[in-house]
């Protein structure tokens, strides 16, 4: 983190009279802001008929705002196409699963592969590029606005087919990876492959089979190309942009977090300059600290390089619901995202929209565009990053363990979701929120990241599989790493087929067994296991397996239920590596015990504190720096025992107690920050 993070609004200039730009643009300077991101919907005032470009008005709004001495991150507006262009090229609309027509009126109407649509962005996207591309006052290009859907128009399918046919080569080589004699499906023609329904729908009167299930290997490989149509379409905006515009102005996408699971945002991510991600924790029901926190590690994980927030919640938010967030969470929420990696925060709008979709989003200013206490608590939230922005200099993440996820095993998993127990967001989260609650530091990774630097690394749902990332798992091992596996690794192949093999397939040698055997049960049903005196002893619900140990030793056994005295959670030594295996739908409790276990014997120090504190380990050059985000309503206390060390913002007492107000953040820095918490959170590991 280079010093104090910037913060700046999502403004919408042409949604808002002329002369209210430059007051506008006063009070976003007066609150400490410094970035402004516009125009990303703005195509029907850039471009009112095709080829007839109006771009002074923008030119206008960006010199005003530079001359507020902020600087411009500028959108490009091809999520929310022109009437004119849809009138002139209906095909550009997008056909959704269920082959509905999506109409204009809304957004994101648009299919990534239509001719029309391609060369109506080429034709704005560059017309910005060549009138800004230079420009000095404009310091970033964001694409189009939060890339997603899915379309299956008839383009799609013939793009469908070219990217099968580059994929496989032969039509025969498609016919056997997918198994198409299942069902008499075998291709004789490119042309015969359908497009796939879309997700499964569970159908209450069906007696557990579900509407719209197609063959597997279409299924992933139609999600594998919607993601890639979306991030050919980012592509060559990226590619219009570089011909023209000066490297110094950085190219990034706002994506959608942890939860989105439409795109490959690691595939997506090597495209972009900087990865910027949209956060609105509100929206989240379930309000658990933990769901903002593993989108953050998840979107910093894609480059494992600081982020950009160019969304950030501001207010109350919703377009028919409204859903606040509790008064001075804002705060709180925004140190959250800038302890995870951000080093932009740009909020969420500027001024709450008085039409359109949107009247209920609540910006920093209301509709009336009176400042009031949002405004007011922006502008107190950046002087207090300007105060503490020594702190932060140079400060980057830490972490001792590494969560892996995976986006084909994510897309075959929307195909044939089975067990809810095994939902794979739910599944990453859950180890997520067990390792967090032991204060630990986690960088969330795609598959294929470098583990080397991590003392253990927990990949919970990797239900696809291949012989390459099962040898890299396997050397991680072999150099000394603690590698934690869970029910249904390795079920299928890159293809979505069952392999031929023992399971979990190429990883049955390293983890010393093989699955033998399972239970499917209600989520609610639990199993208990039972090991290691009591500091294993949890429940396993939904989904349990029977495994036969060959060079692995038990370190839980089931206590109850068909496969009661056999092994739960198996461990195979590796040299100094450990490969383990959890053998069911493991709920945080449980798994925050073994974790604890773990890291005891891997010498990582886990450190006890209240469940609605969230602890952020940082460091700079080797030193920690701890941060203490209070989650709770109420103040809370964590002793930190003796020790030199500098305070930020929270409260230290006589006694060692560290008091964090409600809503509260509070920094420990200094040589014993890392000892002090230790000796007096109570080190579990001892
Ligand atoms: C997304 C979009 C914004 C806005 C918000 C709220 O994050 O990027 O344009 O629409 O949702 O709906
Ligand atoms: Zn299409």
């Amino acid at each position: 983190m280079a010093g104090a993070p910037r913060l700046g609004v999502d403004y919408y200039p042409e949604q808002w009279p002329r002369d209210r730009w430059e007051v506008d643009a006063g009070l976003m300077a007066d609150a400490g802001l410094s970035v402004v991101r516009i125009a990303e919907f703005a195509w029907s005032r850039l471009e009112p008929r095709e080829g007839a470009f109006e771009l002074d008005w923008l030119d206008e709004v960006i010199g005003i705002l530079s001359a507020a001495g902020l600087d411009v991150i500028l959108g490009t507006p091809t999520a929310a196409p022109p009437a004119w262009l849809i009138e002139q090229h209906p095909e550009i609309l997008p056909v959704r699963g269920d082959r509905w027509v999506q109409q204009f009126g809304h957004r994101r109407h648009y299919c990534p592969n239509q001719p029309a649509m391609l060369a109506a962005s080429d034709r704005i996207v560059r017309a910005l590029a060549q009138r800004f591309g230079s420009d000095e006052r404009v310091s970033a290009w964001q694409i189009d606005n939060e890339l997603g859907g899915r379309c299956y128009c008839a383009i799609c399918q013939v793009a469908f087919h070219d990217w099968l046919a580059e994929r496989y080569q032969s039509l025969s080589v498609l016919n056997e990876a997918w198994g198409t004699a299942f069902w008499s499906q075998e291709y004789s023609a490119w042309s015969q492959i359908p497009l796939p329904d879309a997700t499964p729908v569970p159908d209450p009167g069906a007696f557990g089979f579900r509407r719209n299930a197609p063959n597997p290997g279409l299924a992933l490989d139609f999600r594998r190309f919607s993601s890639d149509s979306l991030i050919e379409f980012l592509k060559r905006q990226v590619r219009v942009l570089r011909e023209s515009c000066d490297p110094r102005q950085l190219i990034t996408h706002n994506l959608m977090g942890f939860r989105f699971p439409e795109i490959d945002y690691r595939e997506l991510a090597a495209e972009i300059d900087v990865v910027s991600w949209d956060n609105y924790p509100v929206l989240d029901t379930t309000r658990r600290w933990t769901h903002p926190a593993l989108a953050a590690d998840a979107m910093h994980g894609l480059k494992q390089a600081p982020v950009w927030v160019l969304e950030q919640q501001v207010g109350p938010l919703g377009w028919e619901l409204v859903r606040s967030p509790r008064l001075g969470e804002f705060r709180l929420l925004s140190w959250q995202a800038i302890t995870h990696g951000a080093e932009l925060l740009c909020y969420f709008r500027w001024r709450t929209a008085r039409f359109g979709t949107e009247q209920h989003w609540h910006g920093v200013l209301d509709a009336n565009g009176q400042v009031g206490r949002k405004y007011d608590e922006l502008r107190a939230l950046a002087k207090e990053l300007e105060s503490v922005k020594g702190m932060l200099e140079g400060v980057g993440q830490a972490a001792d363990v590494a969560l892996l996820h995976d986006y084909d095993a994510r897309f075959a998993l929307q195909a044939q979701p089975t067990n809810p127990s095994l939902a794979y967001e739910e599944t990453v989260h859950t180890h997520y929120e067990a390792l967090r609650r032991l204060g630990l530091g986690v960088a969330v990774l795609p598959l294929g990241a470098d583990l080397s630097s991590y003392r253990i690394v927990v990949a919970p749902s990797l239900y696809v599989m291949d012989e390459s990332t099962a040898a890299a798992l396997a050397a991680y091992v072999e150099a000394g790493g603690v590698l934690v596996l869970a029910p249904r690794t390795g079920l299928k192949d890159r293809c979505n087929a069952v392999p031929e093999r023992p399971l979990p397939a190429w990883l049955d040698e390293l983890l010393g067994l093989e699955v033998t055997d399972f239970m499917s049960v209600p989520q609610e049903e639990a199993v208990r296991i039972e090991g290691a005196s009591g500091a294993l002893d949890g429940e396993l619900h939904g989904w349990y397996e029977q495994v036969e140990l060959t060079t692995a030793t038990a370190l839980a056994t089931y206590a109850g239920g068909g496969f009661a005295g056999s092994p739960a959670i198996t461990e195979r030594e590796l040299g100094d590596g450990k490969a383990v295996y959890v053998a069911g739908a493991a709920d945080a409790t449980t798994l925050g015990r073994l974790y604890r276990l773990l890291c005891g014997r891997a010498g990582v120090t886990v450190l006890d504190v209240p469940s609605d504190v969230e602890l952020v380990p940082l460091a700079r050059e080797g030193q920690k720096l701890l941060v203490l985000l209070n989650h709770s309503d109420e103040e809370r206390v964590v002793q930190l025992g003796p020790g030199d060390r500098r305070v930020h913002l929270g409260r230290e007492t006589d006694d060692g107690g560290l008091h964090i107000e409600p809503l509260g953040v509070a920094f420990v820095e200094g040589e014993s920050a890392q000892r002090g918490a230790r000796s007096a959170v109570a080190d579990a590991s001892a």
